[in-house]
């Protein structure tokens, strides 16, 4: 009630808005007014930006590619300033950047965040050009297109394409899974160019194709699957934070799962995944269960949390944030993708007790000592949440940088396969982090702990303090 209220006060101000910054001759006419008109003048103008933003945020797909523009900005810029700065001024830089976009892209952002907060906003985007139907053991991927269905068995990734894989000369590639079909050029394209809509675990997701824009994948299937076994369903928690949001998976298939969920706080860095998240909210069939909240900023140094929209620490916080890790001489690799670095994964560890009671976090052993060394810093530790997962590291802006996986190789971080599907493997596991809030009281899940999971300790822990290596295992 109290939302069409405000939708409609701001459709009928916002014409009215419109109306006086076209007919210039009113602007003389307020003058006349003894007092306010300078105020009024702002009001109507503020109104008239408010309406056409709307508009345009409610074609998603052509908002995407001006929010695009400005994420590449954010991407090249605060990412080539990060390492010498500290948190601080990283956070100004971002702030700075961010500004500077928006402006230059005559985007009022208090304005735009202020629509999707407020619901105000009813994205639309067409129908997808490909339906990709996971299933819950990730084994089985169908892509559905007009021209027919295209399905692989005995699935590891989401996209299982191997033909960008960086195999040796003196191996012999695997057929592709996808590309050794009829109709895999058609999903091809379907798949690089289209609206895509993704389903795992009962929850669909719209994603295009972009740099600043990163779908679900298997990280994300194994990590709700993990999560879903520990009896995520039964964590009482009113507030949930899928912090580093995407297109919103997390936070929608936790709202999907978990009725004691009210309140859930998608958050990112960029703008697109807001928008598309949003953009999956309101198709979210439960979704007038729940109050979204969309947060902009670099970890939780949120530029629109005002008014406590999203109090701190949450009763649950998921997080599948980028794992790759900046090695030496490949420094550029961070400029590539919305998904490079591992600042958010070293951030979520070190600060897991003021972000939430709850707090999951998914990485691979790519970031193994990035990790460990958060770890021996703070004296957080790790609860294994399920097994870990053997899966193909299949990062095409990694492979983009010559060397970059034969370094990480050399390093112990992946392992080589060279007879399998896909030449470079790694492991990727969902933990709890336990910080000292957990210290006096031992995890919900202690009692059936997962000690039975390799190299976890009588209580389920895969590191302590008096451990201080954390090894993933890469078997
Ligand atoms: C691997 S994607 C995961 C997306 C989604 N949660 C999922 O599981 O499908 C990581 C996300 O974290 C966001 N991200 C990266 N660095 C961030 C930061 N410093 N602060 C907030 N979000 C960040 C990226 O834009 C991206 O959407």
């Amino acid at each position: 009630m109290i939302r069409r209220f405000r939708a409609g006060w701001a459709k009928a101000t916002g014409k009215l808005g419109r109306f006086y910054c076209r007919h210039k001759y009113l602007e003389d006419v307020l003058q006349l007014l003894p007092y306010g008109s300078t105020a009024l003048d702002y009001i109507l103008r503020k109104a008239a930006c408010r309406y056409e933003l709307l508009d345009q945020l409610n074609d998603a797909e052509e908002s995407l590619d001006r929010l695009s523009s400005i994420d590449e900005s954010i991407i090249n810029a605060v990412r080539s300033m990060m390492h010498p700065l500290t948190l601080e001024q990283r956070i100004t830089c971002y702030r700075l950047v961010l500004l500077g976009a928006t402006h230059s892209e005559s985007l009022i952002l208090e304005t735009a965040l202020d629509l999707l907060n407020t619901n105000s906003v009813t994205p639309q985007c067409g129908p997808p050009a490909v339906d990709v139907a996971v299933s819950r053991d990730c084994k089985k991927v169908e892509f559905t297109l007009a021209q027919g269905v295209l399905t692989v068995t005995d699935a590891s990734l989401m996209w299982d394409c191997n033909c960008r894989d960086p195999y040796p000369a003196e191996y012999e590639r695997v057929p592709c899974p996808i590309h050794s079909q009829p109709l895999g050029e058609s999903v091809t394209r379907a798949f690089n160019a289209g609206l895509v809509r993704i389903t795992y675990d009962g929850v669909s997701v719209f994603w295009r194709q972009k740099k600043d824009l990163w779908p679900p994948s298997v990280d994300a299937f194994h990590m709700v699957r993990h999560l879903a076994d520990d009896e995520y369903a039964t964590v009482p928690a009113r507030t949930v934070c899928d912090l580093g949001c995407g297109t919103g998976f997390l936070g929608l298939w936790a709202c999907d799962k978990n009725a004691s969920h009210k309140h859930v706080t998608f958050a990112d860095w960029l703008l697109s995944p807001l928008l598309f998240t949003h953009v999956n909210f309101s198709r979210f069939p439960k979704m007038s269960a729940f109050t979204p909240h969309y947060m902009l900023g670099l970890h939780d140094n949120w530029v629109n949390d005002t008014r406590g929209r999203s109090p701190r620490p949450f009763d649950v916080v998921l997080c599948n944030p980028p794992y790759l890790p900046v090695i030496p001489g490949f420094e550029s690799l961070l400029y590539d993708s919305t998904v490079a670095g591992t600042d958010l994964l070293e951030y979520v560890l070190e600060h897991a007790g003021t972000l939430g009671r709850t707090v999951y976090v998914n990485f691979s052993s790519v970031a193994e000592k990035e990790v460990n060394a958060v770890l021996r810093r703070t004296g957080h530790s790790l609860r294994r949440v399920g097994e870990a997962e053997i899966v193909p590291f299949r990062v095409s802006h990694a492979f983009d940088k010559r060397g970059y996986t034969q370094a990480l190789a050399e390093d112990g971080r992946v392992m080589f396969r060279p007879d399998s599907v896909h030449p470079y493997w790694h492991s990727v596991s969902t933990y709890q982090i336990m910080t000292e809030r957990h210290a006096e009281q031992p995890a919900r899940t202690y009692a059936r702990s997962r000690a039975k999971s390799a190299g976890a300790d009588s209580q389920g822990y895969l590191y302590r303090t008096h451990n201080p290596t954390f090894r993933p295992s890469l078997r």
